[in-house]
C-alpha cells in the first residue's frame, strides 16, 4: 500500500469551501480502487491565522510543511483582512520560494458540455509552462524620494540556469505530446530579459530537432489564446506573462474555477504544491457555489505526480462525465452547488 501524506492547507475564502470537499473525492478514489492511502496533516494558515498570529504561517511552518510529500493548498487572499502583498509572499509565494517549486504546470483544454466564451471553440488543449521563482516576481528594487518625486523600482530577474530549466521542461513535455513549443517574448520591448530568454529559448531547442519551436510576442500570443487556442501544445512562459495567459487558458475553458497547476519541485529536496489557478473569491465565498473542479483536476496532478497517472485518469474522467451530464456550478452555466457536483463527481468514480 502506498502511503502519501499530504500538507493541507485551505487557505482562505473559497480554498476553504473546495479543499475539505475534494479531500473527500480522494478518500473515495483510495477506497475504492486501493493501493493508496493519503494521510492529512492539516494546517490552518492564511489570513485569520495572520491576525491572531501576526504571520501567515507558524514561524517554523516551512519545516512542518515539509514533513509532508506534497503540499495541496486552496487559495490565499482576503484583502479586506490583510493587504495581498503580505498575506501572498507570506504564503503561497513563501513556500513556492522556500520549497524552490521553480516550475508551475497549468494545462488548458476544452470539456464536452461545458460552454466557452468564445463563438467558434475548436478543440483546444494546451499546457503553459511557467517559470516560476524568478523573473518579474522579484524583491529587488524598492521605493525612492517621495510625494510627487516618489519613484517606484521593480528588477525583473532572469537567471540561465532557471530558464532553461523552464525550456528544457517544455520541450520534454512536448516530446510526450504533440511536439510543438511556443515561447512567449517580448524581446521588441523589453530591452535586457526578453533577447536574453529568446536567446536560452534558441540554444535550448537546438537540442530537440524533432519538436516545434516557435516564438510569439506575449501581446500577440494572448490574443492568439483567444482567436486560436488550439494552434498551442506546450507553451513556455516568464512568471508574470505565464500568470496572465494561464487566467486566460482558463477562461476559454469556461472558468477560472476550472483550472489546475502544479507547482514542481525540480531538485527533490522539498515537496512539490497543487493548487488550483483560481484565487479565493471573495465575492462568491460563502454561498455554497465554487467551481470544485480546479480544486479537483489540481488533485489529479498530485496523483499523476505520485506516479498514480491511472488513478488520475479515474478522477478526470469521472469530472468528463459529469460536465457531459450537465452537473455544474453556475460559474459555467449551471445551477448545481459546489456539494452537488462534487457529489455528482463521486458517483461517477467507477
Ligand atoms: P479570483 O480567482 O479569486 O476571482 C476572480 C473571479 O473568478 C471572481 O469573480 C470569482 O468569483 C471567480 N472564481 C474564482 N474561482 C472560482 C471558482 N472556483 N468557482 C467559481 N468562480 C470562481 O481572483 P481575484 O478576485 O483577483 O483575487 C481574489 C483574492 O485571491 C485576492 O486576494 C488574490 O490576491 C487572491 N489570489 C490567490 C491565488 C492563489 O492563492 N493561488 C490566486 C489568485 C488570486
Ligand atoms: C497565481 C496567482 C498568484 C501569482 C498571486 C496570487 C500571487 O495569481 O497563482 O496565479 O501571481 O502567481
Ligand atoms: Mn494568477
Amino acid at each position: 500500500m502506498k502511503k502519501i501524506s499530504l500538507a493541507v492547507i485551505p487557505g482562505d475564502g473559497i480554498g476553504q469551501e473546495v479543499v475539505p470537499l475534494s479531500l473527500k473525492v480522494l478518500d473515495h478514489l483510495a477506497a475504492l480502487h486501493g493501493g493508496v492511502k493519503f494521510e492529512y496533516n492539516h494546517f490552518d494558515y492564511g489570513c485569520d491565522y495572520y491576525l491572531k498570529h501576526g504571520n501567515m504561517m507558524a514561524e517554523d511552518g516551512i519545516d512542518r510543511l515539509g514533513q509532508s510529500d506534497s503540499v495541496f493548498l486552496g487559495a490565499v487572499g482576503d484583502a479586506g483582512k490583510v493587504p495581498d502583498h503580505i498575506s501572498l509572499w507570506g504564503l503561497l509565494i513563501k513556500i513556492r520560494r522556500e520549497f524552490q517549486q521553480e516550475l508551475n504546470v497549468r494545462p488548458a483544454r476544452v470539456f464536452e458540455g461545458v460552454k466557452s466564451p468564445l463563438s467558434n471553440p475548436k478543440d483546444f488543449d494546451l499546457i503553459v509552462v511557467r517559470e516560476n521563482s524568478e523573473g518579474e516576481y522579484s524583491e529587488v528594487g524598492g521605493r525612492i524620494f517621495q510625494e510627487e518625486n516618489e519613484i517606484a523600482i521593480q528588477n525583473s530577474i532572469f537567471s540561465r540556469r532557471a530558464t532553461s530549466q523552464a525550456v528544457n521542461y517544455a520541450f520534454e513535455l512536448a516530446k510526450t505530446r504533440r511536439g510543438s513549443v511556443t515561447s512567449a517574448t517580448k524581446s521588441n520591448g523589453i530591452f535586457h530579459a526578453m533577447p536574453f530568454w529568446d536567446e536560452v529559448f534558441n540554444d535550448v531547442s537546438k537540442k530537440y530537432p524533432e519538436t516545434l519551436a516557435s516564438s510569439q510576442h506575449i501581446d500577440a500570443l494572448a490574443a492568439s489564446f483567444v482567436t486560436h487556442p488550439e494552434r498551442y501544445d506546450v507553451i513556455v512562459a516568464s512568471n508574470l506573462f505565464g500568470d496572465i495567459l494561464t487566467d486566460i487558458g482558463a477562461a476559454i475553458m469556461g472558468s477560472i474555477g476550472i483550472a489546475p497547476s502544479a507547482n514542481l519541485n525540480m531538485n527533490g529536496k522539498h515537496p512539490s504544491m497543487f493548487e488550483p489557478v483560481h484565487g479565493s473569491a471573495p465575492d462568491i465565498t460563502g454561498k455554497g457555489t465554487a467551481n470544485p473542479v480546479g480544486q479537483i483536476w489540481t488533485a489529479k496532478m498530485l496523483l499523476d505526480h505520485h506516479g498514480l497517472e491511472e488513478l488520475g485518469d479515474v478522477l478526470l474522467n469521472a469530472v468528463e462525465q459529469v460536465f457531459k451530464k450537465g452537473i455544474m456550478t453556475p460559474d459555467i452555466g449551471g445551477t448545481s452547488s459546489t456539494e452537488e457536483v462534487v457529489s455528482a463527481i463521486i458517483s461517477e468514480i467507477k
